[in-house]
């Protein structure tokens, strides 16, 4: 059958053949183009979902930042008048306990039935223990106001917002120096790798809490290779487009996805009590936020720990290190 038919039937037929297909083509060019569209919001509502975890998580930390400030600062007070009354009784226990080496002196000189009065009184007191015990017991009660004022000094360090003085620095200077601080926490076996590239550009930071990231990571990688039997800690710094980066990687017990997702939320820790406060990573994530700069993070459970951070690089001085 051929369009030029002159059956009007024939031509009917044809006509609605074409219109058919160019109807079907129609709907299968919308279809794909739907199904494009669809691809394409569903991309959007993932990329918005997690823009808005991560806006959720930014709020987060931003309010628990001025929640620390506000504690360290509360804490801060009560803290120097106990700490001030702990060594006046530590003075006043010396005292005490001269005296009381005085009175057993003493004993005996007295009658007989004022020495049994005087063992009964230093009994029913419990006086000898007494002086035992309370200098162990003010050590441990300064131990543990040491301990405050280490957490307290951590949530300022976390509060400080970014009043310190910056500097151009050498990245490799800062690991450089920050090793030589950590030498006593590093020196029991662990091999340090470093692969320092020569030549980077400086970045322009506050030096000493880009010394304090630096040291934060270090120590907790120190931690996790504490049970390896070759326990080894790799330090590179590498220049990346306009970034000057720092990666510092270990062979420790790595973390589970949990303990990944809750690395950079205050007081979050995993190791017992008295040996973390859980602020470290918390610290370094709000200077590298201050900085301009990112942080990435890779772990695997037994296998180990990757940190790596970007710093940018400001174009100014760039211009100044490469034409100047
Ligand atoms: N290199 C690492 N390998 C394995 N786990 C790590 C590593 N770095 C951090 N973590 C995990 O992240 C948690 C939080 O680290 P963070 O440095 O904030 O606190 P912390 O080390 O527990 O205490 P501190 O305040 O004394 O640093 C750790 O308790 C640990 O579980
Ligand atoms: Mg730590």
């Amino acid at each position: 059958m051929s369009e030029s038919s002159s059956n009007p039937f024939e031509v009917a037929y044809h006509r609605e053949r074409k219109i058919r297909r160019a109807a079907e083509q129609l709907l299968e060019d919308k279809t794909r183009l739907l199904h494009q569209r669809n691809i394409e919001l569903s991309r959007t509502n993932e990329r918005l979902i997690e823009q808005q975890t991560n806006m959720l998580k930014q709020e987060k930390l931003a309010t628990l930042g001025t929640l620390a400030a506000g504690v360290a600062h509360e804490i801060n007070n009560p803290l120097a008048f106990v700490t001030s009354n702990m060594s006046a009784l530590d003075d006043y226990h010396n005292a005490y306990h001269e005296m009381f080496q005085f009175v057993k002196n003493m004993r005996e000189r007295l009658s007989e039935d004022k020495t049994a009065d005087l063992d009964v009184a230093i009994k029913k007191l419990d006086l000898e223990y007494l002086d035992h015990d309370l200098p162990m017991l003010m050590k441990e009660t300064m131990e543990g106001l040491d301990r405050v004022k280490k957490i307290v000094l951590s949530l300022r360090n976390f509060a400080r917002s970014q009043e310190g003085e910056r500097a151009y620095i050498d990245i490799n200077e800062g690991i450089n120096s920050t090793l030589r601080l950590i030498q006593s926490e590093i020196k029991r076996g662990i091999e340090l790798k470093l692969e320092l590239q020569d030549g980077l550009p400086k970045v322009n930071c506050n030096p000493s809490e880009i010394n304090q990231v630096i040291l934060n990571i270090i120590v907790n990688s120190a931690h996790a290779t504490k049970d390896e039997q070759h326990p080894l800690i790799r330090i590179a710094s590498f220049a990346e487009e306009k970034y000057v980066c720092l990666a510092i990687e270990d062979n420790g017990y790595g973390m589970s996805q949990h303990t990944i997702d809750n690395l950079f939320v205050p007081f979050f820790t995993t190791k017992p009590i008295g040996e973390g406060t859980g602020m470290g990573m918390a610290i370094v994530h709000k200077i590298i936020e201050d900085h301009g700069g990112e942080m990435h993070v890779n772990s695997e459970e037994g296998k180990g720990s990757r940190f790596t951070i970007k710093l940018p690089v400001s174009l100014d001085h760039k211009e100044q290190i490469y034409t100047g």
